[in-house]
């Protein structure tokens, strides 16, 4: 158990993956369903490491995925955003777990309720990304995220 407390940044968005799930009926994200339903993300988004290795091949089209769970909203160095998006970002917005969520049901309409305006340019919608967000939440810089994100419910649990 050492080791999970080493790694206090893992142990925070596991948490905060757990209580998302638990907090919102959703159920609780299968990282590994996710791995899979992420290919519908992938036409337009890579998920590649720090190191340049790539986890996921994907397209150009959408910023790197890699730890976007913590990460500051619409940050990717390089990459050309939208300025609905970016006003988001000015607001210092981080990416929850629930955030995401709600961001791929309806992109632009999530600039609209976080204090941005105008059209997103991720032309793509889905139902239900709670799968898809934990898997995302495994792909971090700590790599015990993985490890943690099973842990997590049971804390998640008792708090309610
Ligand atoms: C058709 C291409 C396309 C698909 C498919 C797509 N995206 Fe995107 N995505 C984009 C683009 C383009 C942006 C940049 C949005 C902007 O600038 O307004 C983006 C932005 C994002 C961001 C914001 C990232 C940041 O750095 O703040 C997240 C998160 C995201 N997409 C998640 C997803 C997920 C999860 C899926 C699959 C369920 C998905 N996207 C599918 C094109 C796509």
């Amino acid at each position: 158990m050492t080791k999970f407390l080493a790694f206090t940044a893992a142990a925070l968005l596991a948490t905060s993956a757990a209580a998302f799930a638990d907090g919102h009926g959703h159920g609780h994200g299968d990282p590994k369903k996710g791995e899979k339903e992420f290919n519908r993300c992938k036409a337009c988004h890579m998920i590649v490491d720090d190191a340049g290795n790539a986890i996921v091949k994907g397209g150009k089209t959408g910023p790197n995925l890699y730890g976007v769970v913590g990460r500051p909203v619409a940050s990717v160095e390089g990459f050309k955003y939208g300025d609905g998006i970016l006003a988001v970002g000015e607001t210092g917005m981080v990416w929850e777990p629930e955030l995401l969520v709600e961001y791929a049901m309806d992109p632009t309409k999530f600039i609209d309720t976080h204090g941005g305006s105008g059209r997103s340019k991720m032309t793509f919608k889905i139902k239900d990304a709670s799968n898809i967000v934990a898997f995302l939440a495994s792909v971090a810089p700590e790599a015990a995220a993985d490890e943690a994100t099973d842990e997590a419910p049971a804390e998640g649990t008792a708090t309610e």
